[in-house]
């Protein structure tokens, strides 16, 4: 059976890196991460490092170019099928997206702002991440959540492709709703 690729979306803190760690364990993708690459570029001394860092810093997205040459570039060296994590975030990178890579399944990971909060700043005690450890940094994250990329869900809907998983539960019940949603949409091909 062929596997669809799947781009993982939601809030920060939704847990897309945690759903996309457990279907590299399980089944057989290759990911994208924009953020996790992003993360690695901030780190370089160069000009695109600088840029990157200090969007990154303040919780802003970066500019559409930098994002679509890292996953062009990352699609050069990966086999299908693949899961996208992070990307696309705005209505335009959506559009864009679609013209790199056939996506077969948008698994929404669905939580409320009241949740995302708490967990981001436990996440922040260990994870050595800036845009975690200030309250204010991450309401703007969900800020830009909600303006750029919440257009999206409607997007996809139209496109008979969004699958809604409730991101609320234990991490364990979220898995089992994956699996399930994985072995349905992968049945029709
Ligand atoms: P990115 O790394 O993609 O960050 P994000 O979207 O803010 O998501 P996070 O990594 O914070 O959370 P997640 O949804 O992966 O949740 P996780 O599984 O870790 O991007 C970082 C930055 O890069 C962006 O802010 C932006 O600046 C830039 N960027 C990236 N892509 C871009 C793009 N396309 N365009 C422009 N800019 C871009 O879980 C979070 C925590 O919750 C963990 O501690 C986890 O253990 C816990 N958890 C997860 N699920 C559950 C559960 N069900 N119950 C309880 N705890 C849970």
């Amino acid at each position: 059976m062929k596997s669809k690729n799947i781009v993982l979306f939601g809030k920060p803190g939704s847990g897309k890196g945690t759903v996309a760690a457990h279907l590299i364990r399980k089944y057989d993708y290759s990911i994208i991460s924009t953020g996790d690459i992003l993360r690695e570029i901030k780190k370089t001394d160069t000009e695109h490092g600088r840029i990157v860092n200090e969007l990154l810093r303040k919780g802003n997205l970066v500019p559409n170019e930098i994002v679509l040459s890292i996953i062009r570039e990352k699609l050069k060296e990966l086999t299908e099928p693949i899961i996208i994590d992070g990307t696309p975030r705005t209505l335009q990178q959506g559009m864009d997206l679609s013209e790199l890579v056939n996506v077969g399944i948008v698994l929404f990971l669905d939580v409320n702002d009241e949740t995302i909060i708490p967990r981001l700043l436990e996440r922040g005690k260990t994870s050595n991440r800036e845009d975690d450890m200030n309250v204010d940094i991450i309401k703007q994250r969900l800020n830009q959540y909600k303006s750029e990329s919440e257009p999206l869900v409607e997007f996809y809907e139209k496109q008979g492709i969004l699958v809604r998983i409730d991101g609320e539960q234990p991490i364990e019940d979220v898995f089992k709703d994956v699996d399930n949603m994985i072995n349905d949409r992968n049945q029709d091909m």
